[in-house]
């Protein structure tokens, strides 16, 4: 008896490890295939900016570097401007991570309740605009 329940436990936390691993490696499959609305023409790229300015640059700083003055250390705010997202690279996967944040203990918190999503697509046209394209 014993020795089936722990059989039963190794089983169980096995599944629950390959599930971790898919969800890191694969970033947001759901939310990839979410279309971007809104064009990045140079006005949404504006308000986005606008936009960013009042709710992201306190930590990822004006030029999206991750070196805002208010920059928690660890992990310190990602680097928007280079070609590495570890949440997910897709426009939809980004603003996936804008609205609802990255989870658990990050500082990374979810900001739908402070932005409209039009907002939040305008973000990523300005991130884009300021990184690499995809
Ligand atoms: C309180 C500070 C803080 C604020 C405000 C904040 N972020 Fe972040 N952000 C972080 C940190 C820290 C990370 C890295 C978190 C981690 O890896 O757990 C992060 C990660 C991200 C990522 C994931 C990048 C990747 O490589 O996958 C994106 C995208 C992002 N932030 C965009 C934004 C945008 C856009 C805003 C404003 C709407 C914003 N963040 C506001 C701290 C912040």
């Amino acid at each position: 008896m014993r020795g089936l329940t722990i059989l039963f436990c190794l089983s169980l936390s096995a599944g629950a490890l390959a599930a971790g691993t898919a969800e890191q490696a694969g970033g947001n499959p759901k939310a990839a295939t979410t279309v971007n609305p809104v064009k990045p023409t140079p006005q949404s790229i504006a308000k986005g900016k606008q936009a960013f300015n009042k709710a992201c640059r306190h930590c990822h700083g004006s030029g999206g570097k991750g070196d805002g003055p208010l920059a928690p250390t660890n992990p310190p705010p990602a680097d928007l401007t280079d070609a590495t997202w570890d949440h997910g690279s897709t426009d939809g996967e980004i603003f996936a991570i804008i609205a609802n944040g990255i989870g658990g203990k990050s500082e990374m918190k979810g900001l739908k309740s402070e932005l409209t999503p039009t907002d939040i697509w305008n973000i990523v046209n300005f991130l884009r605009s300021i990184g690499p394209t995809s």
